[in-house]
């Protein structure tokens, strides 16, 4: 394809980290995840990293542990503000924990929530926000996160799309009391599935280890908060203390994370002198809505919503772009309530409506980014769109 939507990261170093991982004979969870997670937690200046073997996955732990906290746990029924774009997995655990999801719609520039409609998100049963920053741009987590504390709100920050984004020169990823990553391919960092959950508190951080892991007692510490050791060895091997799941990692995937983490300045770097290109080719031309960049954006893609001012048919432009042989695709999983899913789900939609989301899931399309240099694929994309949209 000429310009694809994503592309692989890994050379030699990942390859290697295969090699000797598969002649360590050690494939199940172990050392590199461990030193993986380390790593991980230190680059974002984070005392904890849990990985599991999903962005999807480091959700449902993140949901779940808040519900077995000692001190004020979550309950079923309880509401959380959400933003009416993200991907389905943002969702899926709110719901299957129980939760009334209120749906607030984004602004049309930043893809973002839009903070200005928080207030009217709470009512007296809201005990949590989920803060999305979307491809790669950063949410207004700053007001965000205040809103929280006034509020006394447990906030999850989903970062699957956004690693290495910075607001305020902090980034994205340390604002939530629990914050999740994606290492899936075309992510900013690949371990071929994979995802962690970062936090500062340690109760949170060892109710996910044992969630993790079949809600058993064995991945954590001595002295650990959660659970009193007993003397008999015979059944602390195999003592469960929650109803958790198994979604751990690969080992492979820690090795692999290690190799790629190096990587991410570098690749972030390249990932930003694309968007500059793009945004310098695209700038001021009422047509085509972009992505307004708060903060530093980590660009995941490039987004673009066809102004509906300017009356041009998407499908002629999507042809274009077929044509052209250049991917593109939803924006992340376009507006969520828009989707079969949520019949099965107990929510309601602040103000009544999400034109925003609404507008993006039917005129808005991203085209991909990469560590690479894209000059030549987005000199084209320009002259494609052009054309489709004379
Ligand atoms: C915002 C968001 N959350 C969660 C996920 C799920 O991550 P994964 O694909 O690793 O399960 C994604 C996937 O891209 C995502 O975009």
């Amino acid at each position: 394809m000429f310009y694809d939507l994503s592309a692989s990261t890994w050379g030699p170093e990942e390859n290697d980290a295969i090699r000797r991982t598969i002649q360590s004979g050690r494939f199940t969870m172990g050392e590199q995840v461990a030193l993986f997670e380390r790593e991980f937690a230190a680059y974002f200046g984070m005392k904890h990293g849990v990985m599991a073997n999903s962005g999807s996955s480091a959700n449902l732990i993140a949901v779940a542990a808040l519900f077995f906290k000692k001190d004020r746990p979550l309950e079923r029924g309880d509401e959380v503000i959400v933003p009416a774009i993200s991907w389905s997995t943002t969702f899926h655990p709110l719901q299957q924990y129980g939760l009334k999801l209120r749906f607030v719609d984004v602004q049309l520039e930043t893809l973002n929530l839009d903070v200005n409609k928080l207030e009217r998100g709470l009512t007296p049963r809201t005990r949590a926000i989920v803060a999305v920053s979307i491809l790669g741009n950063p949410a207004a987590l700053d007001v965000i996160e205040r809103f929280a504390r006034e509020h006394d709100l447990y906030l999850i920050e989903d970062n699957c799309e956004s690693m290495d984004a910075e607001l305020n020169g902090r980034k994205t990823g340390t604002f939530g009391l629990l914050n999740t990553f994606s290492f899936f391919f075309s992510h900013h960092i690949s371990t071929m599935e994979g995802g962690i959950v970062l936090t500062n508190d340690l109760e949170l951080d060892h109710l996910m280890r044992s969630i993790r892991a079949h809600g058993w007692t064995r991945d954590l510490p001595a002295g650990s908060p959660l659970f009193q050791r007993h003397g008999d060895d015979h059944f602390e091997a195999y003592r469960f203390i929650l109803p958790g799941y198994n979604v751990r990692p690969l080992e492979l995937g820690g090795a692999i994370g290690r190799e790629q983490l190096k990587k991410l300045p570098a690749m972030t770097a390249q990932r930003r002198r694309n968007l500059a290109l793009f945004q310098n080719l695209f700038a001021g031309d009422e047509r085509f809505i972009l992505q307004r960049e708060n903060g530093k954006s980590s660009c995941f893609s490039f987004t673009i919503i066809l102004n509906p001012a300017c009356h041009m048919e998407r499908d002629r432009v999507f042809a274009a772009l077929r044509n052209a042989d250049i991917g593109f695709r939803m924006i992340t999983g376009g507006c969520f309530l828009r989707h079969d899913a949520i019949r099965y789900f107990d929510y309601d939609v602040v103000d009544g409506g999400v034109p925003n989301a609404d507008l993006a899931h039917d005129r808005g399309f991203f085209v991909g980014n990469c560590p690479q240099d894209l000059e030549s694929q987005l000199v084209h994309l320009r002259h494609v769109l052009d054309r489709a949209c004379q």
